[in-house]
């Protein structure tokens, strides 16, 4: 059910909410916008016709616009997020207290609003707030790999990883650097594009944890550990079967702090395309 109401008092019938339908479903009659009764089905659930409102007129889906956070006076101002993302860096220090569950469930809950394909909204974050859930993760990674390399099954390119295993013998965790959390995400092999929903969130989650002081790391030998060399670890995870696990990125309370940004020889590889 779309349930899509017009408050008729408030509705100025500016049309926006028609213009903005990603797939054309509102129309303008003289009564106010109404959907288009055999083109409904359609509908994304995006809620652009509620957000994009200006007079808070439209509800859909059964929300309340006055439920929504009003976005003008509450963004950051461009040269911040600018500062933000400069000044984000892969943390491999960590200090060993965990984080509250109530922090790690609003980054969780707004990392979710990240765009998805088609807005299927399929991403599942799988995280480890518990202590002694991570160490036995890192325990069980590692003997898998160490399994793997002794039985010379580390998949090809892969060879690497049985210096890790004799850095952990040293003391090293080059894999988990002993942080105190590990999200995963994974998303529907069936959806639009379960790899790119799941790198969206992680990057959304990254940025978030980054502006609250928090450190991430993107973690491309847990993932490959986990997918390609001891899947029978990376099975215990409780991903949907349904599910591709698409990354891993570990966080925590940072025991690392950086004062200033990089400085990258080049900004960024563009090139112009004109025709
Ligand atoms: C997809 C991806 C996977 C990564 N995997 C690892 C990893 O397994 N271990 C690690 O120490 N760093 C990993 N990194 C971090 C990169 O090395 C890091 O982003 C890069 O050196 C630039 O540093 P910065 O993030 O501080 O700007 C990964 C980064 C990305 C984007």
């Amino acid at each position: 059910m779309i349930e899509f109401v017009v408050d008729s008092k408030k509705c100025t019938r500016c049309g926006e909410c028609v213009k903005d339908c990603p797939v054309g479903i509102i129309a303008l009659e003289d009564s106010g916008p109404a959907l288009i009764a055999d083109k409904a089905k359609l509908c994304l659930k995006c809620q652009h016709c509620l957000a994009v409102c200006p007079t808070a007129a439209l509800s859909v889906l059964g929300k309340n616009p006055a439920d929504s956070q009003v976005l003008a006076g509450h963004l950051p101002t461009a040269e911040q997020v600018e500062a933000l993302i400069r000044g984000r860096r892969s943390v491999r220090r960590f200090a060993p207290e965990p984080i509250a569950s109530d922090t790690i469930n609003k980054l969780l809950r707004t990392a979710a609003h990240a765009p998805t394909g088609h807005n299927n909204l399929g991403v599942v974050f799988t995280v480890i707030e518990d202590p002694a859930t991570m160490k036995q993760l890192r325990e069980e990674t590692l003997a898998g790999i160490r399994e793997a390399v002794e039985g010379e099954r580390l998949p090809k390119g892969m060879e690497f990883f049985a210096g890790i295993v004799k850095a952990w013998d040293r003391g090293t965790d080059v894999i988990f650097r002993d942080a105190p959390h590990l999200v995963i995400v994974s998303a529907p092999k069936s959806g639009p594009t379960p790899a790119a929903d799941g790198y969206i969130a992680l990057c959304t989650f990254e940025l978030l944890a980054s502006s609250l002081g928090l450190g991430t790391l993107w973690d491309g030998l847990a993932t490959w550990a986990l997918v390609d060399i001891a899947p029978q670890v990376g099975a215990k995870l409780g991903i949907p079967e349904t599910h591709e696990l698409v990354y891993t990125m570990l966080f925590g309370q940072p025991a690392v702090k950086y004062h200033r940004t990089v400085q990258r020889d080049q900004d960024a590889n563009i090139q112009q395309l004109i025709w």
